[in-house]
């Protein structure tokens, strides 16, 4: 590649030493710590996800322009409807007003939108709001950006474990690609680095089955602090592992 065809973050990148031929092609994010942020400042929970939004569509961004082909990331779990009643009708209002506010800017960055987690249990606004992103940008070929919403890696477990049973597979011819290939986006690849903020070291849930083999990284940053140089430090620290899948690696 040459220098000129580069993108200010690509250049950023090199800087720190990123090689732009080995970058991870799918990053999954655990968007953490928004309360935490909020609160130490005095604000409401609610403050932290507007400015955790806000942080979104810059790492959106950032991945794109890095060269990164997938992005996945958590916005709403399927246990976070055990938080207060304001907070979740908030987060469900916020998700919805940014993804109809986004989806031009998104649609002419030529950004494909999907999405993992049982809409069906979501508000009807939210559920229409989500799938006018896919419509929309199906065609795009550029950053493939999922949004997990009311997203659970056991329930999506279930779900593809019923779809199987529903299409009358047999027991003796299931495999491991049966159930990868009834999962909510079966033609995305597994992550390859997932990204946790706000310093904990937990999974609560995401991407269980395809992250059996992802790098993990996780950073002391709440992640309305997120920015493009803690990406390329992800990305950085994860060209630095030493991937074996199980083998010996010499
Ligand atoms: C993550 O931030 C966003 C969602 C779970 C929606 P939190 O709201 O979990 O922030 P903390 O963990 O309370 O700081
Ligand atoms: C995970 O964060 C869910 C999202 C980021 C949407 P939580 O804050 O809900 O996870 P726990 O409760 O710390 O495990
Ligand atoms: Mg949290």
């Amino acid at each position: 590649m040459s220098v000129s065809s580069q993108t200010p973050t690509q250049e950023k990148a090199v800087q720190l030493g990123i090689d732009l031929e080995q970058l991870p092609s799918h990053v999954a994010v655990i968007m953490d710590g928004n309360g935490r942020w909020a609160k130490k400042r005095g604000l409401q929970r609610l403050l932290g996800h507007r400015e955790g939004y806000r942080t979104l569509r810059g790492v959106l961004l950032n991945a794109s322009e890095l060269g990164i082909k997938f992005l996945t990331v958590y916005a709403f779990s399927a246990e976070n409807w055990r938080r207060p009643e304001d907070e979740v009708a908030g987060l469900m209002k916020l998700i919805e007003t940014a993804a109809k506010d986004e989806l031009r800017a998104m649609h002419r960055n030529n950004v494909r939108v999907q999405v993992a987690g049982r809409l069906d249990e979501v508000p009807p606004s939210l559920r229409k709001a989500l799938l006018d992103g896919v419509e929309t940008t199906k065609g795009n070929t550029g950053i493939t950006f999922t949004l997990a919403v009311n997203y659970g890696g056991r329930a999506e477990i279930v779900d593809a474990v019923k779809s199987i049973i529903e299409a009358g597979t047999k027991a003796s011819e299931i495999t491991e690609e049966t159930i990868a290939s009834r999962l909510y986006n079966p033609l995305t690849p597994e992550p390859d680095l997932m990204v946790r903020t706000a310093g904990e070291m937990r999974w609560s849930n995401f991407l269980i089955w395809q992250s059996a083999n992802t790098e993990l990284y996780v950073t002391e940053k709440p992640w309305p602090e997120f920015d493009e140089t803690e990406l390329l430090n992800a990305v950085l620290t994860y060209q630095q592992r030493t991937r074996k899948f199980g083998a010996v690696v010499e």
